[in-house]
């Protein structure tokens, strides 16, 4: 594809709209912002619209993909049923960063979207230019994060075509993406009882507010060897997020021992002639001598982290840090994605500053 972008500031354009939404109509790809990250959309109950993204970000064929939705009423195309405690979340949380797993309607959207489960990942973007584009589309959109595989997810349409130029058929240009971290990704039993498959943009906290009970996958623990339990989220499995460089991530019972432990790492590391990378926060960031430090903003801000996040790792990349160090943060409210992306992204690689 020779893609174009389709620049829509902050209201959405009509015409870069109706243009983009004929392209999916037609079965081709289009990149568009919502309010988690970009998303890589195709009409889901096309399987070949849906290879195309498979194809274009190198995503193994065993993970599904998450179906978009602009209205309530697309729903009933898509599942067998919903329960009390699934329509109290969607009242509560749609549009918004939640993303349900409900029965699939057996032919209603391709088995590449669904990587052959019985379930389906539905969720409904609070974000005007990405309900516009469904709308315009006609289609319930299948859409991944707009990233080559193994990529940070984009927060800009900038990210989107540093890794899918050339390889897919248009982006919408929405400026940043407000929350910067995925949807939360959550299975609901008629009781109430809630489990989290991926934390994301609304938070356990939140979930509390509605459910009976609130779980985290047990899986989301491990660090996805042959030993962990089977996610029941296919993609938590994967090594996402990974910068170029090796990261970990620096644990420890104070501040300062974090802070001596990971200046004294760059010091070596610089000492061996590699190009040195910190992820920090504003208030331990001063303390760093490194090639490249990133703040993700305060420790007492985890929203703030968490639309930073994603652009920081790119930077390293960008940077050719090899070499990358990071703090953690509190895993408050969205703090829980964000150290679970972080953990991710270090493929669960910890330094303990007090051993
Ligand atoms: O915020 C988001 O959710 C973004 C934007 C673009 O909407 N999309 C996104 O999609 O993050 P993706 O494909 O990068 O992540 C989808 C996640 C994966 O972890 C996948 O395994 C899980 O949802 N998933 C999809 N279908 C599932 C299903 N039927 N059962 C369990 N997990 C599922
Ligand atoms: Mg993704």
């Amino acid at each position: 594809g020779q893609e174009e972008i389709l620049g829509i500031a902050d209201a959405p354009d009509t015409c870069a709209l109706q243009e983009a939404g004929a392209v999916l109509a037609a079965g081709g790809t289009v990149a568009f912002p919502t309010e988690t990250v970009y998303g890589l959309g195709a009409d889901a109950r096309s399987t070949a619209a849906v290879e195309q993204i498979f194809a274009a970000k190198g995503r193994p064929s065993d993970n599904p993909l998450i179906v978009h939705i602009a209205d309530p009423a697309q729903l009933q195309e898509l599942v067998t049923g919903v329960n009390d405690t699934e329509r109290r979340l969607m009242a509560q949380f749609w549009p918004g960063p939640l993303t349900l797993v409900l029965p699939v309607k057996p032919g209603a959207v391709s088995p590449r979207v669904t990587a052959g489960l019985d379930t389906v990942a539905v969720r409904m973007p609070d974000h005007p230019a990405a309900l516009a584009l469904i709308r315009a589309s006609g289609c319930p959109l299948a859409a991944p994060s707009a990233n080559r595989s193994g990529r940070p997810s984009p927060t800009l349409a900038a990210h989107v075509l540093e890794d899918l130029s050339g390889a897919i058929d248009g982006v919408l240009d929405g400026g940043p993406a407000g929350v910067g971290v995925e949807s939360t990704v959550v299975q609901a039993a008629p009781d109430g009882a809630v489990t989290v498959l991926r934390p994301g943009g609304i938070t356990e906290e939140q979930l509390a507010g509605i459910a009976a009970s609130v779980r985290r996958d047990p899986a989301l623990a491990h660090a996805g060897g042959t030993d962990s339990p089977a996610p029941r989220s296919p993609g938590m499995k994967y090594t996402h997020y990974a910068p170029q460089g090796a990261l970990c991530v620096v644990t420890g019972r104070t501040a300062a021992a974090v802070s001596a432990r990971i200046q004294a790492e760059l010091d070596a590391a610089r000492t061996r002639g590699e190009k040195t990378g910190v992820l920090s926060f504003d208030e331990h960031i001063g303390f760093y001598r490194a090639d490249v430090a990133v703040s993700l903003g305060s420790l007492a801000a985890p929203e703030e982290a968490a639309r930073r996040l994603y652009a920081g790792l790119r930077q390293f990349d960008e940077a050719g840090a090899a070499f990358l160090l990071a703090e953690t943060c509190p895993e408050e409210g969205l703090g829980a994605a964000v150290m679970n992306r972080l953990l991710k992204a270090a493929g669960h690689h910890i330094i303990d500053a007090d051993a």
